[in-house]
């Protein structure tokens, strides 16, 4: 596993929008992307150099790695939109080639494992962006997520309910259950490129990277794969040895 420790949260949002860069120039037709703060930075990034620098992402594929279940399609804070709003309209990526799991299916179950099939038939992915929870957890693999899962419903602890409640008008309207990729799922891409900022995030980093590999920190399977980067502050690095 590489570590990148840099000085500031602009900054692992460069080294990260360096590493997709690199990877589209490269050939690279399968992005993996997450939502919530973490990415921000880096999508900020890839939107400028795509306007100033022509950074193209056209024949380019993403899926994302979860979706709230229950939340209305165009939902501001559903993961779809998000991704929408945050990256997808500022550059030349091809909305109708953006996946995310289909969260308003009638049966929530099938739509986790059609997902998981067309990652499969679709990919590999070839760079997977991740953020970390607090509690360790990646796209929505909660502590205890079998580290071979597949795509699947999961429940969201309540401290990730906690901790997602800033988007929402008011904490009841969390959603309770999300589809994920699963933990097996996530590390069948080519490269997975974690991103994490702030104090608050150096425990579970701490875990992931020098902890054992077990499923109460979900994001320790990291250790498994062979290529995997881990960008972060000074302040998420602060609980390393
Ligand atoms: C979101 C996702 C989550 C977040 C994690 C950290 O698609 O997969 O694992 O990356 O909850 O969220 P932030 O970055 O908001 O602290």
């Amino acid at each position: 596993m590489e570590i990148v420790i840099v000085d500031s949260a602009d900054a692992a949002g460069t080294v990260v929008a360096d590493i997709f860069e690199h990877a589209v120039h490269s050939g690279s037709r399968t992005l993996g992307l997450a939502t919530g703060s973490s990415p921000l930075s880096v999508y900020r990034e890839l939107a400028r150099r795509h306007r100033e620098d022509g950074l193209s992402f056209a024949g380019v594929q993403a899926f994302l790695l979860d979706e709230y279940v229950g939340l209305p399609e165009g939902h501001p804070e559903s993961y779809a939109q998000v991704i929408r709003t945050e990256l997808v309209n500022h550059l030349d990526l091809d909305a109708a080639r953006v996946f995310s799991p289909d969260c308003t299916a009638p049966d929530p179950f099938a739509a986790a494992a059609a997902y998981d099939r067309a990652i499969a038939s679709n990919g590999p992915v070839d760079v997977q962006l991740l953020g970390i929870g607090g509690n360790g957890h990646i796209g929505f693999n909660e502590p205890t997520s079998s580290l071979n899962s597949r795509t699947r419903v999961k429940t969201l602890t309540e401290q990730t309910r906690t901790d997602n409640a800033r988007f929402f008008e008011s904490p009841d309207e969390v959603p309770r259950h999300v589809i994920t990729q699963g933990l097996g799922t996530i590390c069948e891409a080519n490269h997975l490129v974690m991103i994490a900022t702030g104090e608050h995030k150096a425990a579970a980093i701490a875990a992931a990277v020098e902890g054992p590999l077990a499923a109460v920190c979900p994001a320790s399977v990291l250790q498994l794969h062979p290529h995997a980067t881990v960008v972060i502050d000074d302040a998420a690095a602060s609980q390393l040895r």
